[in-house]
């Protein structure tokens, strides 16, 4: 089984967006034996919220339905039991790569390394119009595909 935490500052728009698309790719495929996945973020502002509204509106146009989940605060923990944690863009990479525990086999990585749009950076929303909540749907998909193909599960 791969494990996978996706991680952006707060958790409350980019992070969990990947988190339901991907969920919603794994109950579409049958995957749920072969991946386990969750999100958080590296900033405490948020723990305990739901995801900001404009995500959850912008995922359920897509059927995705991320109204649910909870923010919570990346932690020592998640680096021993996910194999992959994937930021969403360098400034979150660089502070989970400086918490990382001596250690820990985890893979850090920019999540849209597994992206094939042109992007390196799932671009923060929260405080642009709402085009951008479209953006990161598109990016994450496209992600979300491109990492299910690597590991030869689609
Ligand atoms: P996220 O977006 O990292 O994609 O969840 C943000 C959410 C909240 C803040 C910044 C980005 N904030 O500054 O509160």
């Amino acid at each position: 089984m791969i494990k996978v935490l996706f991680v952006c500052l707060g958790n409350i728009c980019r992070s969990p967006t990947a988190h339901g698309v991907m969920q919603q790719r794994l109950n579409d495929l049958g995957l749920n034996k072969q991946m386990k996945i969750d999100s958080a973020g590296t900033a405490a502002y948020h723990i305990g919220k739901a995801p900001d509204l404009r995500s959850i509106k912008a995922a359920k146009l897509r059927q995705i339905n991320i109204s649910h989940l909870s923010a919570r605060q990346v932690c020592d923990e998640d680096y021993e039991i996910y194999d992959y944690i994937l930021a969403m863009d360098k400034q979150n990479l660089a502070n989970l790569s400086a918490n990382q525990p001596h250690g820990s086999k985890a893979h850090l990585a920019l999540f849209l390394t597994f992206g094939t749009m042109g992007y390196q950076e799932v671009p923060d929303p929260y405080y642009g119009d709402g085009d951008g909540f479209e953006l990161v749907l598109d990016l994450v998909a496209d992600a979300c595909n491109s990492f299910l193909q690597h590991h030869n599960l689609i």
